[in-house]
């Protein structure tokens, strides 16, 4: 039999357990896929101590994960422990520098130092696989990198935050308040005690901008992602978007505009009929558009251990092909800087949700300031009316706010306008005083 794949494995929590069971579990289709078997021989973490589910006896243990990137017994190096910085990222340099190839999970390393890892494994010519790093067991890295590799893509969107997409479909399904799922998302592991990265969207810009780097050729630029989180999402939006034919998702979307490419992640309202609108749960969705091509959507799981694993060692199995891909998908010359079409530029409907005084004026003043941003309503809504005759809770038509001066739920869906419009009209129907609170805007994502 050929020479074994010599792994040397860093980080033996949720994925890089599951690394060693898959790899132990599917050691002789592996070999009959890749023509040598996978073996890992020495491994790093934290703590040498700590009690694992596998036996460790037989690897050899190196405490520095960078002393074991350098190792001349390994033949890759995998890196599993997570972090922008070190010990991952002086891990990882250090194994393409020494002309090994790496796979990793992580990130939050590539979205920040990707640009510079693709530059020394490009010198060293070997691989930097990282189909984990997004959408875990969604091959969606390799569909852009190599399975369309002939196409000329035009818009990516998806669900890249399981997390996210547990609370919103619990708060839809279930009726439910954000911090009420949100602790059953702790409680079931879905979400880390400190959630915010996930929930305000951190964690979906950064997976967006390997993507889009990916599918535009730009250079991953986390910073040109405009980011908004799920917190001020409210069962109510979430009913009224239903009523409305649509449901309420944390997408990522980067799409090709003649201003540059825009990169967003953002609650949004998809058509209930859309591919991506199907997707409830923990469950990862991506879209891709592209020329003359009809929409791909892959589906699949976003995270845990067994799925995230599935890819590294789809990744491992391609070194032991010998097969050598430029991370991005061309060499890192060719990558362009990215042009940041500026968000106030996008162009899209909107949801609108106003909490309009009950009074005489309310409705004729709103109108006014839409008119003047030339913006046009698909649809409006008002749901109680505490005064005014005529306005049934939910009914459709003109919103005519009555005479009590209370406030009264009225949600607006808009035509095509741009996000430029949307905020001049919503502050200047503020400072008109016909609406309390913070108006509440959904955009809207057409498939
Ligand atoms: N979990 C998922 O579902 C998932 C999905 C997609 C991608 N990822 C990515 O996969 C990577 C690993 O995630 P995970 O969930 O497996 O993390 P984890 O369970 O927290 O495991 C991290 C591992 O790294 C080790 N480690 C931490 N600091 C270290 C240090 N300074 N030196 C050496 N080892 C160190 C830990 O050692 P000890 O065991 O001794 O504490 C542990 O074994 C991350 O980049 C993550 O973003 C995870």
């Amino acid at each position: 039999m050929a020479e074994p794949l010599k792994v040397g494995l860093a980080g033996l929590g949720t994925v890089g357990t599951a690394v060693v069971h898959l790899l132990e579990q599917g050691r002789d289709k592996l070999v009959s896929r890749c023509g040598r078997p996978i073996e890992i021989v020495a491994i790093s973490a934290r703590s040498r101590g700590k009690k694992r589910d596998f036996d460790l006896k037989s690897l050899r243990w190196i405490a520095d994960p960078v002393a074991l990137a350098r190792d001349p017994e390994i033949d890759v190096f995998v890196e599993l422990i997570g972090g922008a910085g070190d010990p991952a990222k002086r891990a990882v340099e250090t194994a393409l520098a020494s002309g090994k190839p790496v796979v990793t999970a992580n990130k939050a390393l590539l979205a920040r130092h990707g640009q510079k890892l693709a530059v020394i494994a490009e010198r060293r010519h070997v691989a930097l696989n990282f189909e984990a790093a997004v959408a875990g067991g969604i091959p969606i890295v390799k569909t852009l990198r190599e399975g369309l590799n002939g196409a000329s893509f035009t818009r990516i969107y998806g669900i890249l935050n399981g997390t996210c997409n547990y609370i919103l479909s619990r708060m839809e399904q279930d009726g439910l308040a954000f911090e009420d799922c949100l602790r059953d998302a702790q409680r079931l592991g879905y979400a880390e005690a400190d959630p915010t990265f996930d929930v305000e969207g951190h964690d979906t810009a950064q997976k967006l901008s390997i993507l889009a780097s990916l599918a535009f050729g730009t250079k991953i630029d986390p910073h040109a992602v405009y980011v908004e989180g799920i917190s001020s999402i409210t069962p109510a939006d979430l009913a009224a978007a239903s009523e409305l034919g649509y449901r309420i998702k944390l997408l990522g979307v980067a799409v090709k505009t003649d201003e540059g490419i825009e990169q967003r992640v953002h609650p949004t309202m998809v058509p209930k009929e859309s591919a991506i609108a199907q997707v409830m749960g923990v469950t990862n969705a991506v879209t891709i558009d592209a020329v003359g091509l009809a929409p791909i959507t892959l589906v699949g799981p976003g995270a845990g251990g067994a799925a995230t694993a599935s890819a590294v060692i789809a990744d491992l199995a391609d070194i032991a092909r010998g097969i050598v891909t430029p991370p991005f998908g061309r060499p890192v010359a060719r990558m362009t800087a990215v042009r940041k079409a500026p968000m106030q530029h996008h162009e899209g409907g909107y949801y609108i949700r106003l909490l309009a005084r009950d009074r005489p004026g309310t409705a004729a003043t709103i109108a006014r300031r839409l008119a003047q941003q030339k913006i046009s309503l698909e649809s409006i809504v008002q749901r109680h009316s505490l005064t005014s005759r005529g306005a049934a809770a939910g009914s459709r038509g003109a919103a005519q706010p009555g005479r009590s001066g209370e406030a009264v739920p009225v949600i607006m869906i808009t035509y095509a306008t741009s996000e430029d419009a949307v905020h001049k009209a919503l502050a200047a129907v503020r400072r008109d005083r016909v609406v309390t609170g913070r108006p509440q805007v959904i955009r809207i994502e057409k498939n």
